[in-house]
């Protein structure tokens, strides 16, 4: 019997944009940034949930006040991160969520949690990434004596505050500036940043393809 050759299956084309996603927004704090999200028409009806790892936040008020469904994940119920990862992965998942905001959410998240959520994770940070990684990057940046700061929107990958930016924008460091007024310039960028790429990130026009951001 000879043989043939093998030809693949025609696949049809790739069809982006993908569908809409819900997502969880996870936030440890205030919740500016969450606000921001929550009063914006297309954003608002894609949140399945609020959770922070913090029973007091002002964010999970923000979220009861809009009517999202909130939970608590609480980082002292659980011994490591790999398991209060696991916790919160099952907690979103059970939501319906398939795409994850984080909004000054100050835990690391395992590696596991990632895969359960493949380049489907987004963070926003006070600084110009790579500088400035970390908690206190606004501060950083007055001390190193940095002339432009800024606020980075990034994929999360397994490093702290790194993986593919998304968009990045400048603000510009005044004499005299303190640690707090900075970081009000800074959100108020911030306020005006997240809410575009979340809305693209909600209706499938944001995505890693190949490694790389694509924005439609
Ligand atoms: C923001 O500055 C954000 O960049 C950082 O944490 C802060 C959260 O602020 N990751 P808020 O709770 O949204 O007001």
């Amino acid at each position: 019997m000879g043989h043939s050759a093998w030809c693949p299956p025609t696949l049809p084309p790739r069809q982006r944009p993908e569908d809409d996603i819900d997502i969880a927004v996870l936030a440890s704090g205030s919740g500016t940034n969450l606000q921001a999200l929550i009063d914006a028409p297309a954003v608002r009806p894609h949140i399945a949930i609020v959770v922070s790892d913090n029973p007091e936040a002002l964010s999970l008020r923000r979220a009861e006040d809009a009517g999202i469904p909130t939970a608590v994940v609480a980082w002292s119920d659980f011994g490591n991160r790999d398991s209060f990862s696991s916790a919160l992965a099952d907690v979103l998942e059970e939501k319906g969520a398939k795409g994850v905001v984080l909004a000054g959410f100050m835990r690391i998240l395992a590696p596991a949690f990632l895969d359960r959520f493949p380049e489907r994770v987004l963070n926003i940070h006070p600084s110009l990434l790579p500088a400035f990684p970390g908690a206190h990057a606004v501060e950083n940046a007055l001390d190193g004596g940095a002339e432009t700061t800024g606020v980075t929107v990034h994929f999360v990958d397994e490093k702290v505050d790194h993986g593919p930016i998304v968009e990045q924008v400048a603000v510009h460091v005044e004499t005299g500036d303190t640690t707090d007024s900075l970081h009000a310039r800074i959100q108020v960028e911030e306020h005006r940043l997240y809410p575009r790429v979340i809305e693209a990130f909600v209706s499938g026009r944001l995505f890693i393809e190949d490694g790389e951001v694509h924005w439609l």
